[in-house]
Parts: structure tokens; C-alpha cells; sequence
């Protein structure tokens, strides 16, 4: 990522190809609908698994379809600019490019996936019925997932160093940043009748727990054995090693090299302490988990 390029809205750190005025005119209130179903979450905090899992739940969830790829379309295509790293034409852009020209080709009940932060979210639609699942993660993880994740993108191999990348997570210069403030914005609205967070540690801990408590708040039950064979396919090692994965992610090999493997990288609780220093476990504890604290969020750790 580069400091120079940085888009800063409301607070936030935005891939600096957002066009803003798209938002300020108001395109995601007019794209969303009362009954779409939307992940949103902090990049790299478990929202592939959380997608997976609701299609199994419920095959009636309506999602984008181009080419070979149903994927469930992304809030941000609609105010982005399709030139994301100087390239014009791979698979992604063009998904994203017959995203734009038709974005309500999708019949409802849709699901819908974003990383947006709830300031910049369009709130008027929680107002009207649309329901946002909102997955946090411990920032060590989350830091950890996504140097991994960088370091194997083609636009970014090479580029990048796990310090720089901690730093860079730290200084706000990757999109979605400031962490504490994305987690905190959501966290504060947890009680709305529309929001409902869940932790990629709980989900971990005890799947079906969570999984209980999702189907609840969509209103939507589910049988015990429908609920336990969701889990089931959905298991890490069931996403890694599907063949029919790569079908419903959005990226493709000109974006990352082997990116089901990328996606489904590890799937565990704690793995930063396989690689965080113990000098840059005590400054994250300082600079980000001290104003977690403060903002009277917890997390854990390890499992
Ligand atoms: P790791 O890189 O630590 O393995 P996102 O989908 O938001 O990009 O999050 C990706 C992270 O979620 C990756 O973390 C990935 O392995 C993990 N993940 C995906 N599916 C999972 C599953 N079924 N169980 C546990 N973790 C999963």
C-alpha cells in the first residue's frame, strides 16, 4: 500500500479508487433493498467463511452471477472506479464492470458483502429492513491473515515486509483502517434490531452456537441436521479442498496465484504468535488492544 495514494473519508481509509461523490449521491441507498443480507466485515476476519456458511443455510440467497463466478456482489463496486491497479482487464474488473452496468440484475433475497465502516455505511437502510452480520476478529489474526494475504497478491509480492505491513496497519494507510474505530463503529450499534456481531472466535469456539443465533436473527430457523450439515461443508478444510470453492470468490489467478489456498489459509485462532516479535506484540498491546480496552472491547487471543 502505498501512504502517497491514501483516501481518507469520514475517518477512514478507502481504496483509493472510491469515488466519493458516488457515495455522497447516494448509490448504495438506492441499491439496497429490505431484504438483502449483507456480510460486513474488516478485511481478512473470517466474511468468506461467514458467505459460505449462509449459502449453505439458505440456497435461496441470490447472488451475482458472471461468467462462471456467483459471487455475491460487493456494496463497494458500485463506487469504485473498475482500475483498481492499472490494470483494465482482468476477470475481477470485468465482473465488477457488468456489476455496475446492471446492478439490480440480481433478484431478491440477495446477499451482499461489504467492508465498510458504519460510518460510511448507508444507514437508512438498516432502517428499512436490510440486515447487516457484522464479523470481528482479534486484530493480531487480522493483521497476521492479511500480510499473508498481501504478500500473495501478484499487485503486491515482493513489495511488501511483515513490519511495514504492521506499521501500515497501525498509520491507517490500508483500506478499512483505522481497526479500533471499524470494530468500535459497528460494536455500538449491536443492539439495533437490523445489526447483529458475531467474533470469528466464537465462530471458531463453537460454531453451532453462532450459527443458532444468526438463523435467529434473521428470523429464518433452520433444522438441527440442515443447520449441522452447513457447518459441516463449510468446515475449513471443506472450503480449502472443494473443487467448487474458486467458483463463488470473486478473484482469479491474475489477481492471486492458487486463491482458493489464499482464502482458506490457516483457519485458526492465534497464529499471529507464530509470527509477531515479542517487541511488536507489546507495541500492538499498546497502540491497539489498550484502546479496545478503553472502548470496553475485548478479545481473545488464543483458543
Ligand atoms: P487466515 O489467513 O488466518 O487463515 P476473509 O474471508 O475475511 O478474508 O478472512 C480470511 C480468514 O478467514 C483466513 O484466515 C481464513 O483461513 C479464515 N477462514 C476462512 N474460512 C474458514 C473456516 N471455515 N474456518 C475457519 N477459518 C476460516
Amino acid at each position: 500500500m502505498d501512504a502517497s495514494q491514501k483516501l481518507v473519508y469520514k475517518g477512514y481509509t478507502l481504496c483509493p479508487n472510491t469515488d466519493i461523490s458516488k457515495l455522497e449521491n447516494g448509490v448504495l441507498e438506492k441499491f439496497l433493498r429490505h431484504d438483502d443480507i449483507i456480510v460486513q466485515g474488516f478485511p481478512k476476519s473470517g466474511n468468506t467463511w461467514m458467505i459460505f456458511l449462509l449459502q449453505e443455510l439458505y440456497p435461496d440467497l441470490n447472488v451475482f452471477q458472471h461468467g462462471d463466478k456467483k459471487v455475491p456482489p460487493m456494496l463497494e463496486w458500485l463506487i469504485i472506479e473498475p482500475t483498481m491497479f492499472g490494470e483494465v482487464d482482468t476477470p475481477l474488473l470485468n465482473t465488477v464492470k457488468s456489476f455496475q452496468m446492471n446492478p439490480s440484475v440480481t433478484s431478491s433475497p440477495r446477499l451482499i458483502k461489504s467492508h465498510l465502516p458504519y460510518e460510511v455505511f448507508p444507514k437508512q437502510a438498516l432502517q428499512t429492513g436490510t440486515k447487516v452480520i457484522y464479523i470481528a476478529r482479534n486484530p493480531k489474526d487480522v493483521v497476521t491473515s492479511s500480510y499473508h494475504w498481501f504478500c500473495r497478491t501478484n499487485f503486491m509480492k515482493g513489495k511488501v515486509t511483515r513490519e511495514g505491513h504492521l506499521k501500515n496497519f497501525i498509520d491507517r494507510i490500508i483500506p478499512s483502517t483505522p481497526w479500533v474505530d471499524h470494530v468500535a463503529g459497528w460494536r455500538e450499534h449491536s443492539e439495533d434490531e437490523n445489526v447483529l456481531c458475531v467474533t470469528y472466535e466464537d465462530m471458531v469456539k463453537d460454531t453451532k452456537t453462532t450459527v443458532r443465533a444468526i438463523t435467529e436473527f434473521l428470523g429464518r430457523p433452520v433444522p438441527e441436521s440442515h443447520l449441522e450439515n452447513a457447518i459441516s461443508k463449510t468446515s475449513f478444510d471443506n472450503l480449502r479442498n472443494n473443487p467448487t470453492s474458486a467458483s463463488k470468490i470473486d478473484i482469479d489467478e491474475t489477481f492471486m496465484p492458487n486463491y482458493v489456498a489464499g482464502y482458506f489459509r490457516k483457519g485458526k485462532v492465534g497464529d499471529w504468535k507464530n509470527h509477531f516479535t515479542v517487541a511488536e506484540n507489546e507495541m500492538f498491546d499498546d497502540v491497539i488492544v489498550k484502546k479496545l480496552k478503553e472502548k470496553g472491547i475485548e478479545f481473545v487471543y488464543e483458543l
